[in-house]
């Protein structure tokens, strides 16, 4: 499709260098300070690289090089980069959670697009909330952008069997906690399971954000597959570097991409891949920046007429690794066409489906065909009832399927350190039949929602061989997690939501088919128990804290900030 092409004097950047005033000559001196001359500047755009590279990040340990990569792009295609680095979100160190900032990082780089002359932006993003916070600061920025996955790192190994980020780790602790591995085997694990740069190689929620990425179209095509440590993934940045800049001159902005059909495109590439259920939290909260329409009943209908094909774990058997030598995203979607816009725009000035042109697949058993797929429907499920009226969500495609319909008395935590004093105390009265309920883990409780979803099972039933129970919480889990785990109850019992009021010894249904999780309490008793509720205030006196407590949303709202959501204009920074 051809767009009318913008001209150097429309460019935002003309503002701050092409006038002939104070200012601009200022601006102009200061580049040549960087040691730039008019000829690396005049009439070109400024692509701002917004880089979450930091040592504190180990999964985008070859940023600052992708950086200088992409650079290399910017500079053959005529325009002039200027790598602006943001607050990094590691997902592996960064405490509480990195969901208590993934807002932060998204109006940093919204402010940094605006406050900069920034005419176009590359985002280097890849760990978990750095996905969808780079997405949505570019969004609300509508700059236009292109996304630069890190991509997943190399297969983990341990004597020669493969080992999967996080879902791995999940699986032999609870060896380790049973007995059945000593000390000396885990360290041999820990050397390892993270083997290069990038991110999980599982289809955690980096995994599913970045494919979710790739299929809302605002990644190159197929970016998302490709193992950081490939040199395709050098290639690919520099390729990122140079479309930038068309796409400034197309003026090709993130809202022209990000329309409702494309967020379909997205929810129906992560069901098919068993995708990470934070996926549900950030698509929802990328919508409301982009104006189009997303919520978890939409979410739920799409799983449900998708196949689940990507036999992938934690849902399925092989890693990052061996889907992108399996065709990749790419082979995936073209198996998926049926049930895609294929007439989606995306950043290459293409359709998804002009994009989907030549794509393979190459091993049957890692993206399985659509008559023979891995699940008959979309990794998750959406739940309601009177103990989610504002919705509950399970990764059901990673549950022992004999508990998608179960019943069972509570086993109730307060918070997390509740539950990590009494969980293996042998006098706790918990049978494989329970049902593990943690409380106060929420948006608000936590606070930021952490990954404590997937409660540890007692130590007295690993002992007995139990290695799945159903667990409630208002917590999210790791997209490399497992297990019958009931997640993002809304609203939470933080904020009074009927969570709070569970107690010890209810019968808590879930049945996944009929999409129910009901509290067998009766209505009267709730009230009772409600109208004895105390609200407490969130810990932060003053801070950044401060601010999240007062204006998150719930999970079903995708837990943006309330003044952050929609798509109303602002005025570009005054220049004098
Ligand atoms: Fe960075 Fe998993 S810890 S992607």
């Amino acid at each position: 499709m051809s767009r009318p092409r913008k001209t150097p004097k429309e460019l935002r950047s003309f503002r701050w260098f092409g006038k002939d005033d104070l200012r601009s000559s200022g601006h102009r001196s200061r580049a040549k300070q960087a040691g730039f001359t008019p000829d690396d500047l005049d009439g070109k755009p400024v692509i701002a690289i917004l880089n979450t590279w930091s040592d504190a990040n180990p999964c985008h340990t070859h940023f600052r090089q992708r950086a200088e990569e992409v650079k290399r792009g910017v500079w053959q295609a005529g325009g002039f980069p200027m790598e602006i680095p943001l607050m990094t979100l590691g997902e592996t160190f960064m405490k509480p959670t990195t969901m208590l900032y993934r807002n932060l990082l998204a109006i940093q780089a919204e402010e940094a697009l605006r406050a900069y002359p920034a005419d176009g932006a590359v985002l280097l993003g890849g760990c978990d909330k750095t996905v969808p916070a780079l997405l949505m600061g570019a969004t609300s920025a509508n700059v236009p952008s292109i996304f630069v996955p890190a991509g997943p790192m190399l297969r983990g190994n341990w004597r020669g069997q493969p080992l999967g980020s996080g879902t791995d780790v999940w699986k032999y602790w609870a060896e380790r906690r049973a007995g059945t591995i000593d000390e000396c085997t885990w360290r041999e694990m820990e050397d390892g399971i993270a083997r290069s740069f990038g991110t999980c190689m599982t289809m955690g929620t980096a995994s599913t954000m970045a494919a979710a990425a790739d299929a809302l179209g605002v990644t190159l095509p197929g970016a998302s597959s490709i193992p950081a440590a490939d040199s395709a993934h050098v290639r690919m940045a520099v390729a990122a570097g140079r479309r930038v800049v068309e796409m400034v001159w197309e003026d090709l902005q993130p809202r022209d991409i990000l329309t409702t059909e494309a967020f379909e495109n997205a929810v129906t590439a992560a069901m098919a891949l068993g995708g990470s259920t934070n996926a549900i939290i950030h698509l929802i909260a990328m919508a409301g920046r982009a104006g189009a329409s997303l919520d978890l009943d939409r979410f739920d209908a799409l799983s449900r007429r998708t196949p689940f094909i990507a036999n992938i774990r934690p849902s399925g058997k092989y890693l990052m690794e061996d889907f992108y030598y399996a065709g990749g995203l790419r082979g995936a979607l073209d198996r998926l066409r049926d049930l895609l816009h294929t007439g989606c725009l995306t950043v290459n000035g293409r359709t998804l489906g002009d994009n989907l042109a030549g794509a393979f697949v190459g091993n049957d058993d890692v993206i399985a065909p659509r008559d023979k797929p891995v699940g008959p429907e979309g990794g998750v499920a959406v739940l309601r009832g009177n103990l989610a009226p504002d919705g509950a969500v399970i990764k059901h495609t990673a549950a022992e399927p004999r508990l998608l319909r179960h019943a069972g008395p509570a086993v109730v935590f307060k918070n997390y350190n509740d539950l990590e004093a009494r969980i293996d105390d042998p006098a706790l009265p918990v049978t494989p039949d329970s049902v593990l309920v943690l409380q106060d883990a929420g948006p608000l409780g936590a606070p930021g929602m952490p990954e404590w979803g997937m409660l540890p099972i007692p130590k007295k039933l690993l002992a007995q061989g139990v290695r799945d129970m159903v667990r409630v919480s208002d917590a999210r889990m790791s997209g490399t997690s497992y297990g019958t785990c009931v997640l993002h109850v809304a609203p939470e019992s933080f904020a009074g939501g009927p969570l709070a009021f569970v107690r010890d010894g209810d019968i808590i249904e879930l049945d996944v088919p009929a999409r129910r999780l009901t509290l067998r309490v009766a209505d009267d008793e709730l009230n009772r128990r409600r109208a004895g509720w105390t609200p407490r205030e969130v810990a932060y006196p003053r801070g950044f804290g401060h601010m999240y407590a007062r204006h998150i949303t719930q999970a079903n709202r995708g837990c943006d900030f309330d003044f952050l959501e929609g798509t109303a204009p602002i005025a570009e920074p005054e220049i004098h």
